[in-house]
């Protein structure tokens, strides 16, 4: 086992302790101001301060082992949340009034935000990009003229959902269109301009322990090379607005994002940004990659990945946004990277879609009729409370699951939630065991193998 030292950069809350490495996968642990975060690990998804159907005690337990009991809490370390959901609803003014999105969510472990910059590209129709910042519009007028089709996603219900209680009722006419917004949470208006400023300062307000700069974000599948450009070189002049704009160093980490789309060339995009990090200086506590799971090849996706974990620094943790497909967690741990988040595990159990492991791993559609006198549970050896109660007993059947689903009863999306996470846990958790052992290139291979098994 490697004991490399741990790495404090002065005037940061966060220090990283390297506790073994095997190839390029690290096991390592983040020190945060609200408790360590093993890695690597996957951040789910709060948008709005709740992962859907979960209460904060089913997440966490009391520290002990680190380990997940039968039945029991999931025990994650740290979850995510959005500034752009938490501006328009119920706005970071309150919560900053009621101490913060720790105490006003009850829940005392960390938090990482997003900046906002990932939402010009989930609601790219309603959004608007300058120099300023990004003007995000009322999504009703928008989904109205479009018709919904490419619209319905989980970013846009957020937002609906947030738009309506804002205003108190679920009704377009309710609407306006005036003023600055961004500052405001008793008056919000439902034009954001969001500027690099504007997302710190909602940051600051949230008190997330790890908060992220304001990307100027391009969807990867784009063929539009000066939009690339425009994009990577904004990204860096928008870094200097948001470290200049952060006033909590002490205790929150700012961490800058690699855009510069699919471009690896030597001197290409992704290099003109990694380069403007070194000659910025600002001693960030860590780093992101975004820009990517977006609809690009694999291909293309590892190739950035390595190329950006290979030139960011050894000594401090790597972030790669918006990815959490079981796959894509195994193979950039080998290249690298620390710390993920995805919407798609919590996601795709709203919609009865369970993660499984075992000798045929991949998904199993509860709703498919297949599962309609299925007696066994959702996963063997699973100690989740969907799999397993806690006394040695079985838990829910795929039939049962089924037939709620069919019911439209809430408490099955909770199961398969909370399945879903203790996967994504599991999964995180022989990742790390692996690495300890030095053999993950052993667990990678075994993974993706059993994972094509059957499917050439
Ligand atoms: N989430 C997924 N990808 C990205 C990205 O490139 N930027 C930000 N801010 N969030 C993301
Ligand atoms: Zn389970």
């Amino acid at each position: 086992e490697n004991t490399a030292p741990s790495f404090a950069p002065p005037h940061s809350a966060l220090t990283f302790h390297i506790h073994a490495t095997s190839g390029r996968a690290r096991y390592t642990t983040l020190h945060l101001p609200h408790g360590p975060v093993s890695t690597p690990v996957f951040m789910p998804v709060g948008t709005k301060g709740t992962l859907k159907g979960l209460t904060p005690m089913e997440i966490v337990e009391e520290r002990g082992d680190g380990e997940a009991s039968a039945g029991g809490p999931l025990n994650n370390e740290i979850i995510l949340a959005n500034t752009y959901h938490l501006a328009l609803q119920p706005g970071t003014e309150l919560i900053r009034e009621q101490g913060g999105l720790h105490r006003f969510m009850n829940w005392d472990r960390n938090i990482l935000t997003d900046s906002g910059g990932f939402q010009m590209v989930s609601l790219l129709k309603l959004a608007e990009i300058t120099e300023e910042g990004v003007t995000f519009d009322n999504p009703f007028q928008e989904l109205e003229s479009s018709g919904n089709e490419e619209l319905s996603d989980n970013d846009l219900d957020d937002t609906k959902d947030a738009v309506s209680v804002s205003c108190g009722k679920r009704d377009s006419s309710c609407i306006s269109d005036t003023g600055d917004s961004s500052k405001s949470s008793s008056t919000k208006s439902q034009r954001m301009l969001l500027r690099p400023e504007d997302s710190i300062y909602h940051q600051n307000n949230i008190g997330s322990d790890i908060i992220m700069a304001l990307d100027d974000v391009v969807s990867s599948v784009s063929d539009d090379k000066t939009r690339f450009e425009v994009a990577t070189y904004r990204t860096l002049r928008w870094l200097d607005r948001c470290f200049s704009a952060h006033r909590r160093k002490h205790d929150q980490n700012l961490f800058p994002i690699v855009q510069g789309g699919l471009d690896v060339l030597r001197g290409g995009l992704r290099d003109v940004c990694l380069a403007g990090f070194r000659l910025r200086d600002f001693n960030a506590p860590g780093y992101a990659i975004g820009g990517l799971a977006g609809g690009e090849s694999k291909d293309d996706f590892w190739k950035v990945v390595h190329h950006c974990c290979c030139a960011l620094p050894d000594n401090k943790p790597r972030y790669l946004m918006g990815v959490g497909y079981p796959l894509d967690l195994v193979v950039c741990t080998a290249l690298g990277v620390d710390m993920y988040d995805c919407v798609y595990p919590t996601r795709t159990a709203r919609f009865g879609v369970a993660l499984v492991g075992g000798e045929a791993p991949g998904t199993l559609r509860l709703k498919s009729h297949s599962c309609a006198a299925d007696y066994r549970v959702i996963m063997e050896g699973c100690e989740c409370m969907a799999c397993c109660d806690g006394n040695g007993k079985g838990g829910y059947t795929r039939a049962r699951l089924y037939s709620m689903l069919k019911n439209d009863n809430p408490l099955a999306v909770s199961l398969v939630t909370h399945h879903n996470l203790a996967y994504m846990m599991s999964l995180n958790r022989g990742m790390r065991e692996a690495i300890k052992k030095n053999s993950y290139g052993e667990f990678a291979r075994k993974f993706v193998r059993d994972q094509f098994r059957g499917k050439e």
